[in-house]
């Protein structure tokens, strides 16, 4: 073992020197921005409310059935009853899957309305999906991924105690099961799937103390991150706590984050935590939040005044003793963007708009072009704005990173039907996909390539502080390298439920036979640092990554 170790250490030596050198002739691996929007498909039938990438390389995708007609068509009802009528609203999809090879879409079927709902994967990959709206609003759905095309969504008898509707949800990994929090008129959390006695309705007076009656409540949609320390995060609106959710004690409250304005529904900032790394053993915990919408944007937007946007974000270190919202600005006011993290540690912010919030027809001046974060840079060096796209994204899209390492941009639809034309923000059908330019081609010589994880013998999945092994080839010596792991998240409403990138230790690599390089990696320490399930494994070497593998932590 101490062998490795050493070995190890030289190869980190070995790449500074190697960085050092090319900084020196002036060849430093340095990544543009020349970033591609590509039309994947002009009609996905179905508005990317909510979006989440599976183990099975699909993508799910569903919105609300109370929209009327979709663009999609069914022949056959769920239950085989041929479809007759063009007005027969259940004769239309709300949910398809997304075959990311195929590029080609599927229907799906919902029994009720999953309007403005949340949801997590579960240890085993299995979504669990709650809430919606009317008698949507209590359910729990199930939908298990597969890879002959045949799974569907599965509605549960047990429902939840109280209506769901705009509430956030997040996977809790000792229960194996998931903490639901607000909602519409919704002061409390619960667990799903109920244990005897204990699953709540519980009182959360945060949700109380940061509803404003006069804007729609300004805290739907709470932004939820489980902390490595077991804890949760809970923000809303421009208020957190840590909080014990086991003992239903509050364990810090955090400083009010500055910015006239919110971050909750329908103000809809979004979040996310940085890439957490091993080497302080994940202990520091670091929750960024950007955009918002100005005081009183709800009010103005009724009457038609989009009032600008949020410009700020805000950093805090969430773990230790010594918590300040650190602030700085985007290049432009956003609002009811997506964050999402790259392989690369960096955070992509997408989708939005510049004014107003978030409610049907209550933004303008679509956010168009994507800003990519660069945590690590020095202040004011970390905002670069990327190529902007023709397509506006504003209430009700939806991103997602796939393994391949495009990023998957779709819905968008500010209509409470889906109106197609003659109005000044259309129902957005097309999907989209932002390739970035780490994965042109000028960078292959220093892609990672054919990634394969090891499992231990006679094991289905690499448990929590365990070594494994990974192989992959490289064209020439390694480069800094790095392993992350990424939790894929489910997204809706600029939530990216779940999401957490972990950067691993890797106790040696050796490059052999034909750029084979065989490499010994340590999976997190425990369930709260990676909880059990799916993740995507990338190798990113001298700042290229690899396609993603899955690897199941268990
Ligand atoms: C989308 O439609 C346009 C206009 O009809 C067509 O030119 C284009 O090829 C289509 N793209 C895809 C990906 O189907
Ligand atoms: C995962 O667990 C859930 C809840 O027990 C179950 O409904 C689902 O079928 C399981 N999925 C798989 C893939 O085993
Ligand atoms: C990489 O993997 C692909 C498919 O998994 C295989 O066809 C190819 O031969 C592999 N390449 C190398 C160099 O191992
Ligand atoms: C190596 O990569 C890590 C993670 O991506 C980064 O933090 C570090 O600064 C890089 N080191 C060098 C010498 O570039
Ligand atoms: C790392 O953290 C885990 C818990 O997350 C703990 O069990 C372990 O002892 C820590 N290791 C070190 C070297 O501190």
């Amino acid at each position: 073992m101490e062998r490795r170790r050493a070995s190890c250490r030289l190869l980190e030596r070995l790449t500074l020197v190697l960085l050092l050198l090319n900084r020196v002739v002036g060849r430093t691996v340095s990544v543009g921005s020349q970033w591609n929007w590509k039309l994947l498909l002009n009609n996905t039938g179905v508005v990317a409310m909510h979006m989440a990438v599976t183990h099975h390389n699909n993508v799910v995708i569903f919105d609300q059935t109370e929209a009327g007609p979709s663009e999609y068509r069914l022949r056959h009802q769920r239950k085989g009853k041929k479809c007759r009528t063009r007005d027969d609203s259940s004769c239309y999809a709300h949910s398809v899957e997304y075959n990311v090879l195929k590029n080609r879409v599927r229907a799906l079927h919902l029994e009720t309305d999953t309007w403005c709902s949340s949801g997590s994967f579960l240890s085993n990959g299995s979504l669990l999906q709650t809430g919606g709206n009317g008698e949507g609003s209590r359910r729990i759905r199930y939908y298990r991924p597969c890879a002959d095309n045949r799974c569907d969504w599965t509605e549960q008898k047990k429902q939840l105690s109280v209506r769901r509707w705009y509430a956030s949800s997040l996977y809790l990994p000792r229960e194996n099961g998931v903490i639901v929090v607000g909602g519409r008129s919704v002061f409390s959390y619960e667990f799903v799937p109920k244990s005897s006695g204990s699953s709540g309705p519980y009182n959360l007076p945060l949700l109380h103390r940061t509803y404003e009656r006069n804007s729609k409540g300004n805290n739907l949609y709470p932004i939820l991150h489980l902390s490595s320390d077991g804890h949760l995060f809970i923000f809303a609106n421009r208020d957190s706590i840590l909080f014990d959710y086991k003992r239903h004690k509050i364990v810090k409250k955090f400083p009010t984050i500055p910015g006239n304005g919110g971050r909750s529904y329908p103000s809809t900032g979004s979040s996310v935590i940085l890439p957490l790394d091993h080497s302080d053993n994940f202990t520091k915990v670091e929750v960024m939040v950007c955009g918002g919408a100005a005081h009183g944007s709800y009010v103005a937007a009724q009457q038609h005044r989009y009032l600008t946007g949020l410009r700020s974000c805000g950093r805090m270190v969430i773990t230790g003793n010594h918590h300040q919202w650190r602030m700085e600005n985007m290049p432009g006011p956003r609002l009811m963007s997506d964050m999402l993290i790259l392989p690369t540690g960096d955070v992509l912010i997408i989708n939005g708009a510049k004014r107003g919030c978030a409610g049907w027809n209550s933004a303008s001046t679509p956010a168009l072009e994507p800003y990519l974060y660069r945590p690590k840079q020095s202040v004011g060096r970390r905002f670069q704005v990327l190529k902007q796209t023709k397509i506006s994204r504003m209430y009700h899209s939806s991103a997602v990173l796939l393994p391949d390492g495009r990023i998957l941009v779709a819905g968008g639809n500010p209509n409470n039907r889906y109106i197609l034309r003659g109005v000044a923000h259309p129902t957005e059908l097309r999907l989209q996909a932002l390739v970035p330019d780490y994965m042109s081609n000028r960078f292959d010589h220093l892609r990672p390539k054919n990634v394969t994880v090891v499992y231990p013998q006679h094991s289905t999945g690499v448990k929590n502080g365990q070594t494994f092994d990974i192989s992959f080839r490289l064209a020439s010596e390694p480069r800094n390298l790095s392993v992350v792991a990424y939790a894929p998240p489910f997204t809706t409403h600029s939530l990216s439920m779940n999401q957490r990138m972990l950067r691993l230790e890797c106790l040696s690599s050796e490059r052999g036979n034909r750029g084979l390089v065989e490499a010994n990696v340590v999976a997190p320490p425990s369930i709260y640092v990676a909880p059990p399930g799916f993740y995507m494994l990338t190798v990113v070497n001298g700042g290229i990554p690899s396609r993603s593998s899955w690897v199941k932590i268990i």
